[in-house]
């Protein structure tokens, strides 16, 4: 039996349990993380790879941006095309210079956990919880398995930042919150490509023949997507058929799309998830495990790093100043930027996807939206103050 004892319990080592743990000890407050796959399988994730002011914020204030600000690139606008019309969305301008950074999600992961790691934080991977129990009292624990023996972690708080499908979301108990699910009738195509992106900043675009996006990771990688049907499979789509798809989806007058070798292809299903409760006793929840929205938009981890923000407040003042106040309000807190986020990217995915017939009253309305958008300062301010997403303090806390 394996017999760990620490301060705070994490399960997952994705962007919210690594931040967590990170940020934790800079106020001496310890934690151990278990994650069930293995340091290259996470390492190796592929998601999306938008990374938001606050984000931004949060890792220069923990010192875990260098890389970033070497290898990323700021972007300080958008494009937004519909029927091979264009427009640009200028963030700076518009948000009091706000911006986004483009830099792979599993680059940050990479960096949180050399971080952690350095300074000997434990973290055990290849570790499956099992169990949390008593969580409703003042020392819960984790039951876990790691390579074929048992453990229990024993901690004042458990962290579950363990994703859509884990064991902290199938804990909480189910009279204790209502869920809310919506399924998109579509999913996308995303591809990973060796090429210099066409663009110097992302392109979100409605065509007849469906949504496409062109996101980038570095000068020599492209990393685009295309709506497809919920039941495609990626046998159906060789590279010259994405690349044809892509061209006509993003075709705009003078825009040429490079082509290059794909080295990853994957179908992605969109939903959007939520629970109306992130807490119960000592069990919290952050990131995928408590929320998911449409990746249209880029607002996932971004998401996650923010509900880690509130949860180490609420931690924070528990254990300086032995106050629950935060902690009872984490819910309300975090619920009010999931969603505003979650309206966003369901706003992008209906404005940008085909839903309907090209012509139907919906395509109509979706035109109506882009019309508007040519000609009003407020709703391009709209759009780029969510995209960069809100400061901390427009919400109350
Ligand atoms: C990505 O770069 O993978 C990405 C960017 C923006 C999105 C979604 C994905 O809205």
């Amino acid at each position: 039996m394996i017999n760990i004892k620490t301060q705070v319990g994490i399960i997952g080592a994705g962007p919210a349990g690594l931040v967590l743990a990170n940020w934790l000890r800079k106020y001496g407050i310890a934690s151990v993380i278990i994650e069930l796959r293995s340091r290259e399988y996470v390492e190796g994730r592929v998601r999306a790879g938008l990374v938001e002011q606050n984000t931004k914020d949060i890792l220069k204030e923990l010192r875990l941006d260098a890389r970033m600000n070497k290898e990323g690139i700021v972007h300080d606008g958008v494009y937004l095309s519909f029927d091979e019309e264009r427009i640009h969305i200028p963030f700076g301008e518009l948000t009091g210079g706000r911006t986004i950074s483009i830099y792979g999600q599993q680059e940050i992961v990479k960096d949180l956990t050399d971080a952690w790691l350095q300074e000997g934080g434990e973290l055990h991977f290849e570790t499956k919880a099992t169990k949390i129990v008593d969580f409703d009292t003042k020392s819960p624990k984790i039951y876990f398995e790691k390579d074929g023996e048992e453990g229990i972690m024993e901690c004042d708080f458990v962290a579950a930042c363990d994703g859509f499908h884990g064991i902290g979301r199938k804990t909480l108990p189910k009279k204790s919150f209502q869920s809310y699910d919506i399924t998109y009738p579509f999913s996308w195509l995303g591809i990973l490509a060796h090429v210099a992106p066409s663009t110097d900043e992302l392109i979100y675009a409605y065509h007849e023949n469906g949504f496409a996006l062109h996101s980038l990771r570095s000068e020599m990688v492209s990393r685009l997507y295309i709506q497809v049907d919920n039941d495609e499979s990626v046998d159906n789509w060789s590279d010259d058929r994405i690349w044809s798809e892509l061209s006509k989806r993003l075709a705009t007058p003078g825009f040429e799309l490079e082509e290059g070798p794909i080295f990853e292809k994957g179908i992605t299903p969109m939903r959007s998830h939520m629970i109306d409760s992130l807490q119960s006793g000592r069990l919290f929840l952050s990131g995928d495990a408590a929320h998911i929205v449409p990746p249209t938009g880029g607002k996932g981890m971004n998401l996650a790093i923010a509900d880690v923000k509130h949860l180490v407040d609420a931690f924070v003042d528990f254990y300086s100043n032995n106050s629950e106040a935060k902690m009872d309000s984490y819910t309300r807190i975090a619920l009010q930027r999931i969603w505003r986020a979650q309206d966003f990217s369901n706003f992008m995915t209906k404005l940008f996807h085909k839903q309907d017939a090209h012509g139907s009253f919906t395509y109509r309305l979706q035109k109506a939206k882009f019309d508007y958008l040519k000609v009003s300062r407020a709703y391009k301010t709209t759009i780029a103050e969510n995209y960069v997403g809100l400061p901390f303090e427009s919400f109350e806390i």
